[in-house]
């Protein structure tokens, strides 16, 4: 079953044809970082139009990747929620014409339940059940897998996401945007020592999660020194911060893994790439013998590919888009 997916949940344009799930047959992507590095961030107007401007060339360019005609297309897939309205709405709607147009299934795929699935590309032997952290620019959460359709978050952050952490002080540091992997490639030289920063626990909830006071621990470390004229240590911030974000994601997984018992952990989202993270998940799983399915590098990010993965197993349990289907900034990932 070929199918042909979209995603345009912020600021990455993206199409894939997916075969049965598992098989990539081509995977593009325009991405607008440098036009919203310009502001610091995310512009969403500028983001709604120029997923416009990119998104039928796209669709073209990954039927052409793929080898395939538009008569080969079984279905069509789109991420509908979460994310930035106006750019989900752009996704959503070309994907209902092509489906009108092709005359196939359209299927609405949830942003984060994707990223999980790049896992089942990089992993052909993974299945679910697995605990899985998903952490990017929007969402950080911990979260029960237990079949392919059926999960449920265990833990969640209260207020920031870490993505947004990250290149939030990324911002304050002067580093550019998006701060992640800069800011990930500063902390390799750094030490972890060199700045205390604080580790927040949320009471009564064990597994859930808060970053906005580590952001403001770095911030007003950074306006002391200016206010003092006092140099930084930015590899060593770089790597205190990492540290802090690590310290807080890595053993609420863990603890949630040894909750449930599977022996699978795996790591979803943008986030997903930072080297710190990775590094203390391979200790920490390697402590407990549980598997740990990593996503490549190049999935970690937003991607079509992993839309036209999670649909297939969407479409396999009955999920359908119709005409009237809607995007959603907001959406639970266990309403799907
Ligand atoms: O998954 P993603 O591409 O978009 C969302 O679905 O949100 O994640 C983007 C986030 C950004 O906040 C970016 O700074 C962060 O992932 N990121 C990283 C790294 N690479 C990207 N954060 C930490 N370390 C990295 N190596």
């Amino acid at each position: 079953m070929n199918i042909l997916a979209f995603e345009s949940s912020c600021d990455e344009t993206a199409a894939a044809v997916v075969r049965d799930g598992r098989t990539v047959l081509s995977d593009v992507v325009a991405s607008q970082a440098d036009m919203h590095a310009i502001y610091g961030g995310v512009v969403p107007e500028i983001a709604s139009r120029k997923h416009i401007e990119a998104v039928a060339g796209l669709a073209d360019a990954a039927l052409e990747r793929a080898g395939l005609g538009r008569g080969e297309v079984d279905a069509v897939a789109v991420t509908y929620a979460p994310g930035l309205i106006g750019a989900l709405l752009v996704g959503v709607n070309f994907a209902k014409a092509a489906a009108y147009a092709l005359n196939v299934p359209l299927i609405p795929v949830h942003h984060v339940r994707g990223h999980i699935a790049a896992n089942y590309i990089t992993h052909p032997d993974l299945e679910p059940p697995f605990v899985c952290l998903c952490i990017s620019g929007g969402t950080t959460a911990i979260v029960d897998v237990r079949t392919y359709t059926d999960m449920a978050v265990l833990g969640a952050t209260r207020d920031d996401a870490a993505g947004e952490c990250f290149d939030k002080v990324a911002r304050v540091l002067g580093i550019g945007y998006p701060g992640g992997a800069p800011m990930d490639k500063l902390a390799r030289g750094g030490d972890d020592g060199r700045y205390g920063l604080p580790r927040a626990h949320v009471e009564g909830a064990p597994l859930d999660m808060s970053f906005s006071g580590l952001k403001t621990a770095v911030l007003n470390l950074v306006h002391n020194a200016g206010q003092k004229g006092e140099a930084l240590d930015l590899p060593g911030l770089a790597a205190s911060f990492a540290a802090a974000v690590s310290d807080t994601l890595v053993p609420r997984t863990m603890e949630a893994a040894r909750l449930l018992g599977y022996g699978k952990v795996a790591v979803a989202g943008g986030v997903a790439a930072n080297s710190r993270i990775r590094a203390d998940l391979e200790r920490a799983c390697a402590a407990s013998g549980d598997g740990l399915y990593l996503p490549a590098l190049s999935l970690c990010g937003d991607n079509g590919a992993m839309i036209g993965c999670q649909a297939y197993y969407e479409y396999l349990a009955g999920r359908r888009g119709g005409l009237d289907l809607n995007a959603w900034a907001t959406r639970d990932i266990a309403a799907g």
